[in-house]
Protein backbone atom coordinates (compact mmCIF):
# COMPACT_ATOMS: atom_id res chain seq x y z
CA UNK A 1 0.00 0.00 0.00
CA UNK A 2 1.47 3.17 -0.72
CA UNK A 3 0.52 6.05 1.94
CA UNK A 4 1.16 9.70 1.77
CA UNK A 5 2.35 11.96 4.53
CA UNK A 6 2.48 15.48 4.05
CA UNK A 7 4.02 17.51 7.26
CA UNK A 8 7.46 15.81 8.24
CA UNK A 9 7.40 17.32 12.06
CA UNK A 10 6.89 15.45 14.96
CA UNK A 11 3.45 13.49 13.65
CA UNK A 12 4.07 13.41 9.66
CA UNK A 13 7.40 11.92 11.00
CA UNK A 14 6.13 9.32 13.54
CA UNK A 15 2.95 8.85 11.68
CA UNK A 16 5.77 7.76 8.88
CA UNK A 17 7.51 5.06 11.05
CA UNK A 18 4.34 3.32 11.78
CA UNK A 19 3.49 2.88 8.45
CA UNK A 20 7.12 2.19 6.92
CA UNK A 21 7.22 -0.82 10.26
CA UNK A 22 4.08 -1.74 8.87
CA UNK A 23 5.19 -2.57 5.00
CA UNK A 24 3.59 0.31 3.76
CA UNK A 25 5.61 2.46 1.01
CA UNK A 26 5.82 6.09 2.32
CA UNK A 27 6.23 9.17 1.13
CA UNK A 28 6.95 11.96 3.46
CA UNK A 29 6.26 15.28 2.21
CA UNK A 30 7.59 18.93 3.91
CA UNK A 31 7.91 22.39 2.45
CA UNK A 32 10.64 22.75 4.00
CA UNK A 33 13.91 21.11 3.36
CA UNK A 34 15.05 20.79 6.63
CA UNK A 35 12.10 19.62 8.38
CA UNK A 36 12.30 16.27 5.83
CA UNK A 37 16.73 16.46 6.48
CA UNK A 38 15.66 16.67 10.38
CA UNK A 39 12.92 14.02 9.79
CA UNK A 40 15.33 11.64 8.49
CA UNK A 41 18.30 12.10 10.76
CA UNK A 42 15.92 11.48 14.06
CA UNK A 43 14.43 8.59 12.24
CA UNK A 44 17.65 7.11 12.14
CA UNK A 45 18.40 8.15 15.77
CA UNK A 46 15.47 6.11 17.05
CA UNK A 47 15.87 2.79 14.84
CA UNK A 48 19.71 2.59 16.49
CA UNK A 49 18.22 3.21 20.15
CA UNK A 50 15.64 0.24 19.01
CA UNK A 51 18.92 -1.74 17.74
CA UNK A 52 20.50 -0.94 21.39
CA UNK A 53 17.48 -2.50 22.98
CA UNK A 54 17.26 -5.00 21.15
CA UNK A 55 13.68 -4.54 19.37
CA UNK A 56 14.94 -4.82 16.07
CA UNK A 57 17.99 -5.40 13.92
CA UNK A 58 19.80 -3.80 11.07
CA UNK A 59 17.97 -5.69 8.47
CA UNK A 60 14.60 -4.56 10.25
CA UNK A 61 16.09 -1.20 10.13
CA UNK A 62 17.32 -0.69 6.53
CA UNK A 63 13.99 -2.26 5.58
CA UNK A 64 11.56 0.63 7.56
CA UNK A 65 14.34 3.01 6.24
CA UNK A 66 13.87 1.55 2.48
CA UNK A 67 10.47 2.15 2.48
CA UNK A 68 10.29 6.04 3.28
CA UNK A 69 10.91 8.62 0.38
CA UNK A 70 11.14 11.84 1.25
CA UNK A 71 9.88 14.48 -0.77
CA UNK A 72 9.56 17.88 -1.73
CA UNK A 73 6.72 18.11 -4.14
CA UNK A 74 2.91 17.06 -3.51
CA UNK A 75 2.79 16.05 -6.97
CA UNK A 76 5.01 12.97 -5.69
CA UNK A 77 2.21 11.83 -3.32
CA UNK A 78 0.14 11.08 -6.89
CA UNK A 79 0.35 7.40 -6.43
CA UNK A 80 -1.04 7.15 -2.88
CA UNK A 81 -4.02 4.59 -1.64
CA UNK A 82 -4.05 6.63 1.62
CA UNK A 83 -2.78 10.75 2.40
CA UNK A 84 -2.37 11.95 6.33
CA UNK A 85 -1.74 15.54 6.54
CA UNK A 86 0.17 16.63 9.82
CA UNK A 87 0.98 20.15 9.04
CA UNK A 88 0.41 23.18 11.28
CA UNK A 89 -3.05 23.52 12.88
CA UNK A 90 -4.59 25.96 10.58
CA UNK A 91 -7.66 25.52 8.70
CA UNK A 92 -7.18 27.59 5.36
CA UNK A 93 -3.38 26.31 5.04
CA UNK A 94 -4.87 22.98 5.47
CA UNK A 95 -7.92 23.58 2.76
CA UNK A 96 -5.48 24.36 0.51
CA UNK A 97 -3.38 21.72 0.80
CA UNK A 98 -6.43 19.45 0.52
CA UNK A 99 -7.80 21.07 -2.52
CA UNK A 100 -4.40 20.80 -4.50
CA UNK A 101 -3.81 17.67 -3.10
CA UNK A 102 -7.13 16.55 -4.69
CA UNK A 103 -5.93 17.33 -8.23
CA UNK A 104 -2.80 14.82 -7.90
CA UNK A 105 -4.36 11.78 -6.36
CA UNK A 106 -6.90 8.77 -7.71
CA UNK A 107 -10.34 9.42 -6.87
CA UNK A 108 -10.21 6.39 -4.29
CA UNK A 109 -6.91 7.56 -2.57
CA UNK A 110 -8.69 8.24 1.11
CA UNK A 111 -7.37 12.21 2.42
CA UNK A 112 -7.51 11.60 6.12
CA UNK A 113 -6.21 14.84 8.76
CA UNK A 114 -4.71 14.09 11.82
CA UNK A 115 -6.13 17.62 13.10
CA UNK A 116 -6.06 17.60 17.33
CA UNK A 117 -9.34 19.98 17.17
CA UNK A 118 -10.47 21.26 14.10
CA UNK A 119 -13.52 20.52 12.02
CA UNK A 120 -13.70 17.54 9.48
CA UNK A 121 -16.30 18.70 7.95
CA UNK A 122 -14.46 21.65 7.28
CA UNK A 123 -11.23 20.25 5.99
CA UNK A 124 -13.73 17.73 3.68
CA UNK A 125 -15.82 20.94 2.30
CA UNK A 126 -12.66 21.69 0.63
CA UNK A 127 -12.90 18.80 -1.55
CA UNK A 128 -14.71 17.59 -4.63
CA UNK A 129 -14.84 14.82 -3.20
CA UNK A 130 -15.58 14.88 0.10
CA UNK A 131 -17.04 11.49 1.13
CA UNK A 132 -13.14 10.31 0.97
CA UNK A 133 -12.06 12.56 3.87
CA UNK A 134 -11.60 11.09 7.14
CA UNK A 135 -10.00 12.08 10.55
CA UNK A 136 -7.13 9.65 11.80
CA UNK A 137 -5.90 11.29 14.57
CA UNK A 138 -2.72 9.93 16.43
CA UNK A 139 -1.46 10.69 19.71
CA UNK A 140 2.46 11.98 20.51
CA UNK A 141 4.68 9.96 20.06
CA UNK A 142 3.02 7.90 17.25
CA UNK A 143 4.94 4.72 17.26
CA UNK A 144 4.53 4.51 20.97
CA UNK A 145 0.77 5.21 21.27
CA UNK A 146 -1.50 2.49 20.94
CA UNK A 147 -5.27 5.09 20.30
CA UNK A 148 -5.45 6.59 17.15
CA UNK A 149 -8.90 8.32 17.13
CA UNK A 150 -11.01 8.11 14.08
CA UNK A 151 -13.43 10.47 12.70
CA UNK A 152 -16.03 10.67 10.44
CA UNK A 153 -17.10 14.22 8.91
CA UNK A 154 -20.74 13.90 8.20
CA UNK A 155 -19.73 13.92 4.28
CA UNK A 156 -17.63 10.67 4.61
CA UNK A 157 -18.66 7.28 3.20
CA UNK A 158 -19.10 3.91 5.02
CA UNK A 159 -16.48 2.73 2.65
CA UNK A 160 -13.78 5.61 3.84
CA UNK A 161 -15.07 4.87 7.37
CA UNK A 162 -14.09 0.62 7.04
CA UNK A 163 -11.23 1.19 5.27
CA UNK A 164 -9.54 3.30 7.71
CA UNK A 165 -10.50 1.75 11.12
CA UNK A 166 -8.92 -1.66 9.23
CA UNK A 167 -5.63 0.42 7.89
CA UNK A 168 -5.02 1.83 11.15
CA UNK A 169 -5.92 -1.90 13.06
CA UNK A 170 -3.35 -3.27 10.25
CA UNK A 171 -0.71 -0.83 11.60
CA UNK A 172 -1.23 -2.67 14.81
CA UNK A 173 -3.02 0.53 16.73
CA UNK A 174 -6.17 0.83 19.10
CA UNK A 175 -8.73 2.64 16.74
CA UNK A 176 -11.68 4.91 18.43
CA UNK A 177 -14.47 5.62 16.37
CA UNK A 178 -15.37 9.50 17.18
CA UNK A 179 -18.03 11.92 16.29
CA UNK A 180 -16.83 15.39 14.50
CA UNK A 181 -17.30 17.23 17.51
CA UNK A 182 -14.10 20.05 18.90
CA UNK A 183 -11.14 17.96 20.49
CA UNK A 184 -12.84 14.24 19.67
CA UNK A 185 -12.60 12.31 22.89
CA UNK A 186 -8.85 12.16 24.31
CA UNK A 187 -8.37 16.05 23.80
CA UNK A 188 -11.52 17.22 24.99
CA UNK A 189 -11.24 15.54 28.22
CA UNK A 190 -7.94 16.81 28.27
CA UNK A 191 -8.89 20.77 28.20
CA UNK A 192 -10.20 20.41 31.55
CA UNK A 193 -7.40 18.84 32.78
CA UNK A 194 -4.87 21.01 31.67
CA UNK A 195 -7.10 24.31 32.65
CA UNK A 196 -8.10 22.96 36.18
CA UNK A 197 -4.27 22.68 36.73
CA UNK A 198 -3.31 25.99 35.01
CA UNK A 199 -5.98 27.60 37.52
CA UNK A 200 -4.82 25.70 40.51
CA UNK A 201 -1.39 27.26 39.58
CA UNK A 202 -2.90 30.74 38.56
CA UNK A 203 -5.14 30.82 42.39
CA UNK A 204 -1.70 30.28 44.31
CA UNK A 205 -3.34 26.86 45.59
CA UNK A 206 -0.02 25.26 44.55
CA UNK A 207 3.22 25.03 42.10
CA UNK A 208 3.44 23.41 39.08
CA UNK A 209 5.74 20.54 40.67
CA UNK A 210 3.38 19.88 43.60
CA UNK A 211 0.59 19.57 40.97
CA UNK A 212 2.18 17.25 38.90
CA UNK A 213 3.27 14.95 42.07
CA UNK A 214 0.07 14.90 43.13
CA UNK A 215 -1.53 13.54 39.93
CA UNK A 216 1.32 11.46 39.81
CA UNK A 217 1.58 10.33 43.15
CA UNK A 218 -2.11 10.20 44.03
CA UNK A 219 -3.88 10.12 40.55
CA UNK A 220 -2.01 7.21 38.86
CA UNK A 221 -1.37 9.77 35.95
CA UNK A 222 1.98 9.07 34.40
CA UNK A 223 2.87 12.17 33.52
CA UNK A 224 1.82 15.70 35.33
CA UNK A 225 -0.39 18.27 33.39
CA UNK A 226 2.77 20.62 33.07
CA UNK A 227 4.63 18.22 32.27
CA UNK A 228 2.61 17.25 29.81
CA UNK A 229 2.26 20.49 28.26
CA UNK A 230 6.01 20.81 28.06
CA UNK A 231 6.13 17.67 26.02
CA UNK A 232 3.21 18.73 23.79
CA UNK A 233 4.24 22.13 23.28
CA UNK A 234 2.67 25.03 24.71
CA UNK A 235 2.08 26.90 21.55
CA UNK A 236 0.41 23.62 20.06
CA UNK A 237 -1.73 22.89 23.49
CA UNK A 238 -2.63 26.64 23.69
CA UNK A 239 -3.57 26.52 19.97
CA UNK A 240 -6.04 23.83 20.86
CA UNK A 241 -7.54 24.99 23.56
CA UNK A 242 -8.06 28.43 21.99
CA UNK A 243 -9.61 26.13 18.90
CA UNK A 244 -12.20 23.65 21.61
CA UNK A 245 -13.20 27.08 23.34
CA UNK A 246 -13.90 28.57 20.55
CA UNK A 247 -15.89 25.78 18.95
CA UNK A 248 -17.69 24.84 21.88
CA UNK A 249 -19.33 28.93 21.56
CA UNK A 250 -16.94 29.72 24.31
CA UNK A 251 -18.46 27.44 26.88
CA UNK A 252 -16.13 28.02 30.13
CA UNK A 253 -15.58 24.70 30.71
CA UNK A 254 -12.71 24.99 28.07
CA UNK A 255 -11.13 28.68 28.57
CA UNK A 256 -7.59 28.94 28.03
CA UNK A 257 -5.48 30.57 30.89
CA UNK A 258 -3.11 33.14 30.48
CA UNK A 259 -0.13 31.04 32.08
CA UNK A 260 -0.04 29.08 28.73
CA UNK A 261 -1.09 31.97 26.61
CA UNK A 262 2.21 33.85 28.20
CA UNK A 263 4.21 30.91 27.65
CA UNK A 264 3.83 30.08 24.36
CA UNK A 265 4.11 34.34 23.53
CA UNK A 266 7.88 34.08 25.11
CA UNK A 267 8.72 30.92 22.94
CA UNK A 268 8.54 29.16 26.64
CA UNK A 269 7.22 26.26 24.72
CA UNK A 270 8.21 23.08 26.49
CA UNK A 271 11.05 20.43 25.63
CA UNK A 272 11.19 21.54 22.45
CA UNK A 273 12.50 25.00 23.33
CA UNK A 274 14.59 23.53 26.20
CA UNK A 275 12.31 25.59 29.01
CA UNK A 276 8.22 25.36 29.81
CA UNK A 277 6.96 24.76 33.11
CA UNK A 278 10.32 22.70 33.49
CA UNK A 279 13.78 23.33 31.82
CA UNK A 280 15.46 20.78 29.99
CA UNK A 281 18.89 19.50 28.23
CA UNK A 282 19.61 19.60 24.45
CA UNK A 283 18.32 15.71 24.13
CA UNK A 284 14.63 16.93 25.67
CA UNK A 285 15.25 15.38 29.26
CA UNK A 286 14.17 17.23 32.26
CA UNK A 287 16.80 18.87 34.60
CA UNK A 288 15.51 18.01 37.93
CA UNK A 289 16.62 20.90 40.35
P1 LIG B 1 5.11 20.35 13.60
O1 LIG B 1 5.19 21.81 13.68
O2 LIG B 1 6.08 19.50 14.36
O3 LIG B 1 5.19 19.88 12.06
C1 LIG B 1 4.44 20.48 11.04
C2 LIG B 1 5.23 20.31 9.74
O4 LIG B 1 4.38 20.72 8.65
C3 LIG B 1 6.48 21.21 9.66
O5 LIG B 1 7.61 20.41 9.34
C4 LIG B 1 6.18 22.21 8.55
O6 LIG B 1 7.32 22.53 7.77
C5 LIG B 1 5.17 21.43 7.70
N1 LIG B 1 4.27 22.26 6.92
C6 LIG B 1 3.68 23.42 7.28
N2 LIG B 1 2.89 23.86 6.27
C7 LIG B 1 3.00 22.95 5.27
C8 LIG B 1 2.42 22.82 3.99
N3 LIG B 1 1.56 23.74 3.53
N4 LIG B 1 2.73 21.75 3.24
C9 LIG B 1 3.60 20.81 3.70
N5 LIG B 1 4.19 20.87 4.91
C10 LIG B 1 3.88 21.93 5.68
O7 LIG B 1 3.59 19.98 14.00
P2 LIG B 1 3.02 18.65 14.70
O8 LIG B 1 3.13 18.79 16.17
O9 LIG B 1 3.59 17.47 14.00
O10 LIG B 1 1.45 18.79 14.34
C11 LIG B 1 0.97 18.54 13.05
C12 LIG B 1 -0.53 18.31 13.12
O11 LIG B 1 -0.81 17.19 13.99
C13 LIG B 1 -1.36 19.48 13.67
O12 LIG B 1 -2.59 19.50 13.00
C14 LIG B 1 -1.53 19.11 15.13
O13 LIG B 1 -2.67 19.70 15.72
C15 LIG B 1 -1.68 17.60 15.04
N6 LIG B 1 -1.31 16.86 16.23
C16 LIG B 1 -0.24 17.24 17.03
C17 LIG B 1 0.08 16.50 18.16
C18 LIG B 1 1.25 16.88 19.03
O14 LIG B 1 1.32 16.38 20.16
N7 LIG B 1 2.18 17.71 18.57
C19 LIG B 1 -0.71 15.30 18.56
C20 LIG B 1 -1.74 14.95 17.61
C21 LIG B 1 -2.05 15.73 16.52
Amino acid sequence: MNVGIIGSGTMGSGIAQVAATSGCKVKLYDTNQAALDKAKVALDKILNRLIEKGRIDETEKSRIQSNIEYVDSLKDLSDADLTIEAIVENLDIKKKVFSELETYVSNDCIIASNTSSLSIASIASSLKNPERCIGIHFFNPAPLMKLVEVIPAIQTSKETLEKSVQIISDWKKVVAVAKDTPGFIVNRVARPFYGESLRIYEEGIADFATIDWSLKTLGGFRMGPFELMDFIGNDVNYTVTETVFTAFYFDPRYKPAFTQKRFAEAGYLGRKSGKGYYYYDENGKKIEN
